[in-house]
């Protein structure tokens, strides 16, 4: 069947995160607040299909961990205050009604291999719900349907953020 061949090319998955990423994108605010930045990551959890990866990239203070905290309220995880960057660790774990929640930040990292001395692989293949802070760090380690929620700053308006949702072939 010709008109499956994409699809079995690309990798089901890539495909599916392509069109969520799309959806996402369509109903992101294109500037938001913190209020409506943090309303829309709520939205976004609740209706995160399982298994997904999310990195969030932009400068610091850019709201990462913001949206990070929100999207971890719509999918569930109760113990909020705990959502917080994981500077020390990099790996945070949250508890969440369907599958723990794995948060990373990958700020600090030295280099690829410290990427191995976290269980990186294991990470990817067993969280039901990842989601990276500074991914450009493990540029070439990211899943392959990871979507990439970009951040920054407007110095015009700096209770606001530009938001923008890429598809995993757009990285
Ligand atoms: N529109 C907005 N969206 C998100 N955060 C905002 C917004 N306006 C102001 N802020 C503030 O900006 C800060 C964002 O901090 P946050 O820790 O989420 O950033 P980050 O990108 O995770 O930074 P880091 O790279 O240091 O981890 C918070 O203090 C938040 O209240
Ligand atoms: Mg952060």
């Amino acid at each position: 069947m010709p008109a499956a061949l994409p699809v079995a090319e690309a990798g089901a998955d890539v495909v599916a995160a392509e069109e969520l990423a799309h959806l996402l994108g369509r109903g992101a605010p294109r500037a938001p607040d913190r209020d409506s930045l943090e309303a829309w990551g709520r939205a976004v959890g609740a209706l995160l299909p399982r298994p997904a990866t999310i990195a969030l990239e932009g400068d610091l203070g850019a709201g990462k961990t913001t949206l990070v905290r929100a999207l971890a309220q719509g999918l569930g995880v109760l113990d909020l205050e705990a959502v917080t960057s994981p500077t020390f660790a990099l790996v945070h774990r949250y508890d969440a009604p369907r599958g723990p929640v794995v948060h990373v930040d990958l700020y600090r990292l030295k280099g690829p291999e410290e990427l191995d001395a976290l269980g990186w692989d294991e990470l990817v293949d067993t969280s039901p719900v990842l989601l990276i802070e500074w991914p450009d760090r493990a540029a070439n380690s990211l899943p392959r349907d990871t979507i990439t929620i970009v951040l920054s700053h407007d110095p015009s308006e700096p209770g606001r953020r530009s938001l923008r949702v890429l598809a995993p072939a757009h990285r």
